[in-house]
């Protein structure tokens, strides 16, 4: 099977989608060469820790489960912990992803990572996530892929496996 059963009960019904009106943080990120998108919004508490957070993903399977599954991860992280959530350690938490599949994980960290910068710039403070390419929308994350098992040519499949 392509998906596990996890990465399917994640795109079946995705935890934490929504909009945080009132958010401290938000984060959008795309994917140039698929066009899916990724908004995340954060609330944060005084202490640093993220109390509540909500996707939106215009995306294919891989991409609303593994922005389900970071929500799910993120919750109560500090801010720090939760911007330093790798790809590999999403795909992990839902028992693997497809190689051809492992830059759809970009965009929830990413997105994460954009976030949780936006709400330290709010509050007149540094960013702590560096330079965050799909933030760039030039980014080609597809021609990232660091799997060498991934697809061949470099452009996924070309097929989105929600429909
Ligand atoms: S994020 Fe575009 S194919 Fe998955």
């Amino acid at each position: 099977m392509l998906y596990t059963e996890k990465v399917m009960e994640h795109f079946n019904n995705p935890r934490n989608v929504g909009v945080i009106e009132d958010a401290d943080g938000v984060g959008e990120v795309g994917n140039p060469t698929c066009g899916d998108i990724m908004k995340i919004t954060i609330k944060v508490g005084d202490d640093d820790r993220i109390n509540d957070l909500r996707f939106q993903t215009l995306g294919c399977g891989a991409a609303i489960a593994t922005s389900s599954i970071v929500t799910e991860m993120a919750r109560g992280m500090s801010i720090q912990d939760a911007a330093a959530i790798t790809k590999r350690q999403v795909a992990d938490e839902l028992g693997g992803l497809p190689a051809a599949k492992m830059h759809c994980s970009v965009l929830a960290t990413d997105g994460l990572k954009v976030a949780v910068d936006d709400y330290l710039k709010r509050h007149g403070r540094e960013p702590i996530s560096g330079e965050i390419k799909s933030a760039d929308p030039n980014y080609d994350p597809h021609a990232d892929e660091d799997d060498p098992h991934g697809d061949e040519d470099g452009h996924g499949d070309g097929l989105h496996d929600d429909g």
